[in-house]
């Protein structure tokens, strides 16, 4: 696997097939420069071209997952720049992922690192994480789908309370309002990301292609055009060799081999 600065990254799991990425930029709390975006992206290209990969895990350390965008790199920046250049615009990359990444969350996930998370498909989180979009109080507002993503999953008040005041909550309160599905012991949480996304990995790579982009679809259309769209895409599951394999292996009472096709 090709070395990077700010970034760790491998496969896992018991079939080998979770790529695995730590952010690693120890001495600024993982915050994400540009370098490390970059790298990032590189690597999301690297996931969805590899038909081996599954499923993927991003991590960061134990004390954060990730402080946020880097402050030192935005401070002297003006409008002119990041409007011609379209700052931040290529954070998204990961939202185009077509196959599962789980955010396993130790420590602060603040500003860009929360925003990240979201981008997710699912957040797993320590007993000591702490969420949060602190961008108020240096003067901005969140800029990579904060505004956007976290009252869609954590509702308007509670959203609004950590927008306006940029105060953190604690991963238990992450998990009774949505924005994180487990909390774990610190020490477990990276295994057991792992171990849900070796689960995902059993399955047809194809259909779960198929359920990422259904479940996204929510995010973005009417009940009725989202409904619909599922419709659309559960009969093209029977298009599929996986949907007749996982079929038939039921119905004959073994595992299903599944052939991505
Ligand atoms: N950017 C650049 N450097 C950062 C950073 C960031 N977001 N967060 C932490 N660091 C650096 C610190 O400057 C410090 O470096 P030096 O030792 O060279 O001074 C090092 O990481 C350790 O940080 P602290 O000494 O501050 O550690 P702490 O334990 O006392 O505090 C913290 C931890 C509460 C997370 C604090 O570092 C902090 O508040 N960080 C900023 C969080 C923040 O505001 N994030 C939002 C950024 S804006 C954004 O993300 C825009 C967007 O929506 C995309």
């Amino acid at each position: 696997q090709k070395k990077f600065e700010y970034l760790k990254v491998g496969r896992c799991g018991e079939e080998n097939k979770v790529a695995f990425i730590e952010l690693y930029r120890p001495k600024a709390l993982n915050a994400l420069c540009n370098g490390l975006m970059l790298e990032l992206n590189e690597t999301f290209d690297w996931i969805d071209n590899d038909n081996t990969i599954g499923c993927a895990v991003i991590t960061g350390s134990e004390k954060a997952f990730a402080a946020g965008a880097d402050i030192k790199e935005m401070q002297p920046k003006h409008f002119s720049e990041v409007y011609r250049d379209n700052f931040l615009e290529h954070w998204n990359r990961i939202t185009r992922l077509r196959k599962p990444i789980i955010a396993a969350v130790n420590g602060f996930a603040l500003g860009g690192g929360c925003e990240l998370a979201m981008m997710c498909d699912m957040i797993y989180a320590g007993e000591k994480a702490q969420f949060g979009q602190p961008e108020i109080i240096i003067g901005t507002i969140p800029g990579s789908g904060g505004t956007q993503r976290l009252p869609r999953l954590v509702g308007k008040s509670k959203a609004m309370e950590m927008v306006l005041t940029g105060d953190r909550i604690g991963a238990e309160e992450a998990c009774k309002f949505g924005l994180v599905s487990k909390v774990v012991a610190p020490e477990k949480l990276v295994d057991e990301a792992i171990k849900t996304a070796d689960r995902i990995c059993q399955h047809s790579p194809l259909i779960v292609k198929m359920a990422k982009e259904a479940v996204n679809a929510s995010f973005e259309m009417t009940l009725a055009e989202g409904v619909h769209f599922e419709k659309r895409m559960f009969h093209q599951t029977f298009a599929t060799s996986d949907r007749r394999e996982g079929m038939t292996a039921f119905v004959e009472k073994r595992k299903p081999n599944f052939s991505n096709e």
